[in-house]
């Protein structure tokens, strides 16, 4: 039996003079606020009745209101009326879900489909399929391989391939005096990047800048890719979104399936369903056979149960509702069009305007890029005037979310623009 007068050798004595115990965060240091979000602080704490938020990347209607599309309201009805329980998704998420996905991506004839040689999970929507993906070959790969993004990315790219043990560089894309593809860069870059590394690729509407390679040249960087054995990462964010046509945005990812390559494929259903708060996306990992497919599967899965068990299935039924049901899915082509329309609409006639109103500068990008973004090639000084003075929120690169301009507000962010670029 333990005697008290032991407990003085077994425990430190408990004396006044103890340092007294210091908050165990006390020397967490503030992190930066989120660069998109903290303009949307600022912008509603705005008081001019004027103000634009061209900050945030969400698919706004003619009257800068959320929509949520008919498709999807539909499909929500017919949810309801089924009573569905509960329970949880497997690990991987809803087959039928995934399968319906990566078909729209790889398209019915895919030879990839045809052979299984697909491993494709239902992830958080886009971030957690490349965050997912990324966290696979950071496994597998033991962090040795460089990941090359381009020049600029979707700032999220860097952490999420970082958080998962890779090494991160850049390859040139954007060239800011054409305000277009920097395309002899690219290649050049490509033919250096060491053999083996992983290529991030936007699959299309390339955020932020809105510039995507034409079909020939995504052709030379399927080419150049192979012969340097470089790994294609696609991350598509905005398939039907970005023309309104799914074949049309999927091209770049179906020209490196028929070339042969094996890839990883993230997939989200935020902008092209709106249904960005339901975290619906996939992850697909193309494999040499189906074996290799089903052992890669396995891996994943390893990876997704203890980060957060199993994905959430509201959202991922409301895809597969509307995948599975003919009058639906052909409403959601329609909704597709009416978001793509409204886009390029926007696009035109922000354009228009800044030429009517006699500006000397070349503004032919904002039609020629596509997607929710445009890079207007406004400097970080244009940009502090078009806040302080205008109310007008965009990111310090110049980049606009063309979807939160509106027919009432087009004419204001186009003269407010002529104004700061003028002389
Ligand atoms: C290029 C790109 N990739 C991925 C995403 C991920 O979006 P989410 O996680 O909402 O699907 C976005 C969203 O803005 C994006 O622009």
């Amino acid at each position: 039996m333990l005697k008290t007068s032991n407990l003085v050798f077994l425990y430190p004595r408990i004396s006044l003079d103890y340092p007294r115990h210091k908050s165990w965060f006390a020397d967490v240091k503030m992190a930066p606020p989120d660069a998109i979000l903290g303009l949307t602080e600022a912008f509603l704490s705005d008081k001019n009745p004027k103000k634009v938020n061209l900050g945030v990347g969400a698919y706004r209607d003619d009257g800068n209101k959320p929509w949520v599309l008919p498709s999807v309201r539909e499909a929500e009805k017919r949810i309801a009326s089924k009573n569905m329980n509960h329970e949880y998704a497997p690990i991987n998420g809803l087959a039928e879900f995934y399968n319906k996905s990566v078909e729209l991506a790889l398209g019915k004839d895919s030879e990839i489909l045809k052979d299984k040689r697909n491993s494709t999970s239902q992830c958080l929507s886009g971030t957690g399929s490349l965050r997912i993906g990324a966290a696979f070959l950071g496994l597998f790969w033991k962090g040795e391989r460089l990941v090359h993004l381009p020049n600029p990315t979707w700032p999220n790219h860097r952490p999420i391939f970082m958080h998962s043990g890779l090494k991160v560089a850049t390859y040139n894309y954007y060239d800011p005096k054409t305000l277009g593809l920097n395309e002899q860069g690219l290649y050049e870059s490509l033919c250096k990047s060491p053999e083996k590394s992983i290529v991030l690729l936007h699959a299309c509407a390339h955020n932020p800048t809105g510039v995507d390679p034409k079909k020939e040249q995504w052709l030379e960087i399927s080419r150049i890719m192979k012969s340097r054995n470089l790994y294609p990462f696609f991350d598509m964010a905005y398939l039907g979104f970005a023309s309104g046509d799914i074949d049309k945005d999927a091209e770049a990812v179906r020209i490196f399936a028929s070339e042969g390559h094996e890839f990883c494929l993230a997939q989200s259903f935020a902008k092209n369903m709106g249904l960005y708060g339901e975290r619906v996306g996939t992850l697909t990992i193309v494999c040499s056979t189906k074996d290799e497919a089903e052992r890669v599967t396995s891996n994943v899965k390893t990876i997704i149960r203890p980060m957060y068990s199993s994905p959430p299935v509201y959202g991922a039924r409301i895809a597969t509702e509307i995948f599975g049901d003919n009058e639906l899915y052909c409403m959601w082509l329609e909704d597709l069009q009416t978001m793509a329309n409204r886009t390029i609409n926007m696009r035109n006639q922000l354009m228009e305007k800044l030429v009517a109103l006699g500006s000397k500068r070349s503004w032919e990008h904002i039609t020629n890029q596509i997607g929710m973004f445009c890079y207007t090639g406004l400097n970080p000084e244009q940009v502090e005037r078009l806040t302080k003075e205008f109310s007008i929120y965009l990111t310090k690169d110049g980049r606009i979310a063309v979807v939160g301009l509106s027919t009432k507000n087009v004419t204001y962010v186009a003269e407010s623009i002529h104004a700061v670029t003028k002389g």
